[in-house]
């Protein structure tokens, strides 16, 4: 307990002590804490689908034919046709073989990624890489190497130096990267796996629903489907649902139904869940235009922000403001909330030492009016 105090204070003289905040509404893009109410710049319901009737009458529906929840795992009584409609549209929205659908994007990275690789093999990952795919990295017992963020040189002197001592070799990646909102070169990395002799992976958490011509994601943008052996991405976010998915062959998905543990050791999620992930791809095919908005107003704010003298990082939904000083970031979410911006102090050790930043999620509802006053408010 002594050392739980000292953690704790330690944690509060720097700054740095994380606590909990509790939303009591949420709609288009606006939610109230503490009684107050603010325009939210730290949400992904990227597309704004979060308050969809849509989603709500099929909510309804699942609800009265399941009851609220699926009351066993995918191999016991939990696995329902809905999730199999479910995998069968991801293969498709994804352009590949088959799909597997999990509790989490956290389960599915912890979970995949130590599945198919072990003791023997070597992963590559970018140093920017998602917590969940360090985990399942390191619960993996592959010898691993985290090569500088989005560099091909450092990656491809890694291989040089490294690949050639172990079995199978996986190269990870996200394609828009959650605190910085930038995607890797793609085709390049995957030149790399294939002069390498490796896999690839990619997190698609922040692309899905976001780019593409159908709001595939990135892989879809680049038309790199074929040459990717695992895609992986989130329900969570622009799809305003939760779950994750891994869209691979039917063989990778057979292994994994028998070896994932965090797929085979969870409860399958509520009925209602699955309903509403597939009228959420439904939704994303058929409203592109949330997409394209979305997309004009972050080049727009990230432009004005740019302009006026601010680092701005990141080709996405995902604005990065980089304030470096710690004391300096929480003074100004500060006095953004205090304007009735929920925007959110990004601090080590989520991200490096000296890039404290102000990470401004965008959403569809964030209006260029909404935005243009952001930057007025920014400034001052
Ligand atoms: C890149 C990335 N991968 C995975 C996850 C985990 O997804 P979920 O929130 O569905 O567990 C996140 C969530 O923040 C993420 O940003």
């Amino acid at each position: 307990m002594a050392e739980i105090e000292e953690f704790l204070k330690i944690r509060e003289r720097e700054g740095l002590l994380r606590t909990l905040k509790p939303v009591s509404w949420r709609d288009k893009g606006r939610i109230r804490v503490n009684k107050k109410e603010y325009i939210d710049f730290s949400s992904n319901d990227y597309l704004g689908l979060s308050g969809h009737p849509k989603l709500a009458e099929e909510a309804k529906k699942a609800m009265e034919k399941f009851g609220t929840a699926a009351c066993a795992s995918r191999l016991m009584s939990g696995d329902l046709e809905l999730h199999h409609r479910l995998e069968e549209r991801i293969a498709r929205f994804k352009n590949k073989e088959a799909a597997l659908f999990f509790n989490s994007g956290y389960q599915a990275n912890v979970g995949i990624i130590s599945s198919l690789y072990g003791k023997g093999d070597c992963i590559f990952l970018d140093r920017l890489s998602h917590a969940s795919i360090i985990d399942g990295v390191l619960l993996s017992g592959a010898k691993f190497f985290r090569f500088k963020h989005n560099n091909l040189e450092d990656l491809d002197s890694l291989l040089k130096k490294e690949r050639g001592r172990f079995n199978k070799a996986l190269i990870i990646t996200e394609t828009i990267f959650s605190m910085d909102g930038d995607r890797p070169p793609l085709r390049e990395l995957v030149r790399l796996k294939e002069r390498h002799n490796c896999e690839i992976f990619v997190d698609e958490a922040h692309a899905t629903g976001i780019f593409g011509k159908n709001g595939g994601g990135v892989v879809e943008e680049e038309g790199l489907e074929e040459k990717i052996d695992f895609i992986m991405g989130t329900f969570s976010k622009a799809l305003a649902g939760f779950g994750a998915y891994l869209a691979t062959s039917k063989k990778a998905v057979e292994y994994l139904v028998n070896t994932c543990r965090s797929f085979i050791y969870s409860t399958a999620l509520p009925p209602v869940i699955i309903a509403c992930n597939l009228v959420s791809l439904d939704l994303v095919e058929k409203e592109p235009y949330r997409r394209d908005e979305l997309l004009e107003q972050a080049r727009y704010f990230r432009d004005g922000l740019k302009a006026e003298g601010f680092e701005v990082r990141g080709q996405s939904q995902i604005i990065p403001v980089i304030i470096g000083d710690n004391a300096k970031t929480l003074d100004t979410a500060k006095r953004l909330q205090e304007k009735g911006y929920w925007v959110l102090p990004i601090r080590p050790p989520t991200v490096p030492e000296g890039e404290s930043r102000l990470r401004f999620s965008l959403t569809f509802h964030h209006s260029k009016e909404i935005l243009g006053k952001l930057i007025d408010d920014i400034r001052i």
